[in-house]
């Protein structure tokens, strides 16, 4: 163990560099297995609420070092699937296809719909992030949507009919779908399941740290709308799911060798575009809580 040091960490050189499409932006010259400084933290954190989704590239860095870093933002959730958590790191959750001995490694379908993490908790996810363990040679990408460029440019009609309005989120609302070898999710304990009981959330809800109002309903995990009759409710959803993901909304992240992509669960939902089954794909995600949105 180092020694405990009062120093300060040294300054670091870096750039960050707008990505060309809807959102995020890239980091470059920024050594994470170091700590930061206040002023560079200061720095990537402006980035993360600027951008939404930043991009830190080439970083070598090991598990402990991801969780110290991602600790910087918050208080870090576990995942309710424990079989698939980092041995040692449980603070580290296994996003893999890769089956080995029968078994994965890891949480296969990581989202296959488009989704907010954990937005089925009181207290959602204020942010992810995914550290490149192994890359698939093809596919493999991962879809940002901003959502507050979605609820900025959303038609008046469909403003008024959500705004006040609260919708259920949970975490089995697609659970039982599309179960195959690349998709595999585990029958969840009696213990897991009370772990995940359903819960309500604005359908906009106002940024803590920007200020910024943004669509919170997603494929993934909102099931229905607060008060409408259920077609009205489907409708509705459908509607705004197809707006949100318009084109000039989403950013297509196309991974390279050790990336750290950090993205805001406040302010965007994202989707595994997937790869084929037999090409291994492996990502370690920490994930930090937020506060309860309103
Ligand atoms: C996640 C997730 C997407 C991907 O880990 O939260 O949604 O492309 N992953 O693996
Ligand atoms: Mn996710």
């Amino acid at each position: 163990m180092p020694a405990l040091s009062l120093v300060a960490p040294a300054a670091q050189d870096f750039e960050v560099r707008p990505l060309a499409g809807a959102v995020g932006a890239e980091i470059i010259g920024l050594d994470l297995s170091q700590p930061l400084n206040e002023a560079d933290f200061a720095r990537v954190h402006r980035a993360h609420l600027d951008y939404h989704v930043v991009v830190f590239r080439d970083q070598r860095i090991t598990p402990q070092q991801q969780i110290d870093f991602s600790r910087r933002f918050g208080v870090l959730q576990i995942h309710v699937l424990k079989q698939f958590l980092l041995a040692g790191h449980p603070e580290i959750l296994i996003v893999s296809n890769i089956v080995e001995n029968g078994q994965p490694v890891g949480l296969g379908d990581a989202g296959k719909y488009w989704h907010s993490d954990l937005s089925y908790k009181e207290l959602p996810s204020l942010g992810s992030m995914l550290h490149a363990q192994e890359l698939p040679s093809e596919g493999g990408d991962t879809l940002f949507a901003d959502l507050h460029k979605a609820w900025d440019t959303l038609p008046t009609e469909l403003r008024e009919a959500v705004r006040g309005r609260s919708a259920v989120h949970s975490y089995t609302a697609r659970y039982s779908e599309g179960k195959n070898a690349a998709n595999w999710r585990p029958k969840l304990t009696d213990e897991q399941l009370a772990q995940v009981v359903t819960v309500t959330h604005p359908v906009v809800r106002t940024h803590p740290e920007n200020g910024r109002q943004a669509l919170f309903v997603s494929e993934g995990f909102t099931t229905h709308i607060v008060g409408l009759p259920a077609d009205e409710s489907r409708d509705l959803l459908d509607q705004l799911y197809a707006h949100s993901v318009r084109p000039e909304h989403v950013y297509r992240h196309q991974w390279q060798a050790r990336d750290l992509v950090f993205w805001d669960n406040r302010s965007l939902i994202h989707l595994a575009a997937g790869c084929p089954d037999h090409l291994r794909r492996k990502l370690y995600r920490t994930t930090i809580q937020g506060d309860a949105p309103f």
